[in-house]
């Protein structure tokens, strides 16, 4: 038995929701760059829930299932009010997600009805819980959504309690639809091994939280800003990025373990990160992000990935760093409820094996000679 290391290369298991083939993603087989440009995110998420995008009754029932299903119960309001107010917004994420499976009385029933059902709460309350850490952070009273036709424009009206802009629900749109699914990228796979031991949806997407949680995954987008924060100005991105690169540090947003010619996503956001900053007239951000990519595209052949340019989208949105994997989360619940849901329909135990490198032929050494 050889490892390998990263799993790189393995396919672990089949699925109909997205792919990546020859750099091109499809979600359900059509590209993401039609969808990005014409499909809402309630549009995707009927199509990875279901396989095919949804007639207008059947989107309509779904945006008013989401309005129906995103209040969070008040223990779990009043549980994040006990959070420290420097928590971790994604370790709060984790953890009221993981509370909600105690207020549904659903969330232990296995049929393929309760779980679509299941879906549709996950969907529509990660996007409330978002908003409420916010607030509750910021002293306020977490808000119910307006219910909109659109999570993002809910999303932010529950951030912020004013009449979302357009401008701004698109951009986010958008942003949801580009970060819905991405086939077994790390969360994605650590929900369908949770799910495949036949335990719930809601700890399926509580693994998913944790496994996104990391710079090398979904926080990389809170990383990149860091980084643009840290840089401080256009002047000192050469000598920021140079360092990096000679102390052989990553440059966050950039690399891929399957595109290695760019990721589809980063053009949409990239071209978004320059219309939000022309619309709040600051594109110093976007400016910094052009000139790093030509640096580390240019040094070490490296291209930026869907978080690098969303932290530049995110910040003209007005929306604070440390909420952006939130963001990710609320958009990759989707994808995560499609895969269980898959992984439901067609289940076997998710169990590798493991090269084992440790010692052998050792012996118990009593307590008094060790
Ligand atoms: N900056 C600088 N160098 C990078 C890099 C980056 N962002 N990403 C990869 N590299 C280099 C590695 O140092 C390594 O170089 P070496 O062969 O000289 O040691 C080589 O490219 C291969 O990288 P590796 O980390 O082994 O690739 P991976 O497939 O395991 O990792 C990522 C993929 C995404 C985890 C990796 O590219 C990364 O850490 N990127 C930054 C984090 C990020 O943006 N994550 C979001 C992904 S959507």
């Amino acid at each position: 038995m050889t490892a390998t290391k990263g799993l790189e290369g393995i396919v672990a298991t089949t699925s109909s929701i997205s792919s990546i083939i020859d750099g091109i993603l499809t979600y359900r087989g059509i590209d993401i760059d039609e969808l990005a440009e014409n499909a809402t995110f309630e549009e995707v998420v009927f199509l990875l829930w279901f396989g095919k995008l949804p007639t207008q009754v059947e989107l309509d029932k779904l945006q008013s299932d989401l309005n129906a299903s995103s209040t969070i119960p008040q223990p779990v309001i009043d549980q994040m009010k006990t959070y420290p107010k420097d928590a971790n917004s994604m370790s709060a994420l984790r953890t009221a997600v993981s509370s909600l499976a105690l207020y549904d009385p659903e969330a232990g029933d296995m049929s393929k009805e309760a779980n679509v059902r299941k879906a549709i709460r996950l969907q529509a309350q990660l996007p409330a819980v978002v908003a409420a850490f916010y607030r509750i952070r910021e002293g306020k009273e977490p808000i119910a959504s307006k219910g909109y036709p659109s999570i993002a424009a809910n999303f932010l009206y529950m951030m912020t309690g004013n009449e979302p802009d357009a401008i701004a629900i698109e951009a986010l749109d958008k942003a949801l639809v580009l970060h819905a699914d991405h086939e077994l990228n790390a969360s994605t796979f650590a929900a369908r091994v949770t799910v495949a031991t036949l335990s719930d949806m809601y700890s399926g997407v509580t693994s998913a939280i944790g496994a996104l949680k990391g710079p090398l995954h979904g926080g990389a987008n809170e990383a990149v800003m860091a980084m643009l924060e840290e840089i401080g100005g256009p002047t000192q991105v050469d000598s920021y990025i140079n360092n990096k690169l000679n102390n052989k540090e990553k440059i966050m947003g950039f690399g891929h373990r399957v595109y290695k010619n760019g990721d589809p996503r980063a053009k949409h956001l990239q071209k978004m990160s320059k219309q939000l900053g022309q619309l709040t007239g600051d594109i110093s951000w976007y400016e910094m992000s052009i000139h790093i990519e030509e640096l580390v595209t240019g040094q070490k052949g490296l291209k930026p990935n869907v978080d690098f340019y969303s932290a530049s989208c995110y910040t003209s949105l007005g929306i604070p760093r440390d909420l952006f994997t939130p963001i990710f989360a609320i958009s990759r619940a989707s994808g995560w409820t499609a895969h269980i849901l898959e992984q439901y329909d067609n289940n076997r135990l998710i169990r590798p094996r493991a090269e084992y490198t440790g010692l052998s032929n050792q012996h118990y050494i009593p307590m008094e000679d060790r």
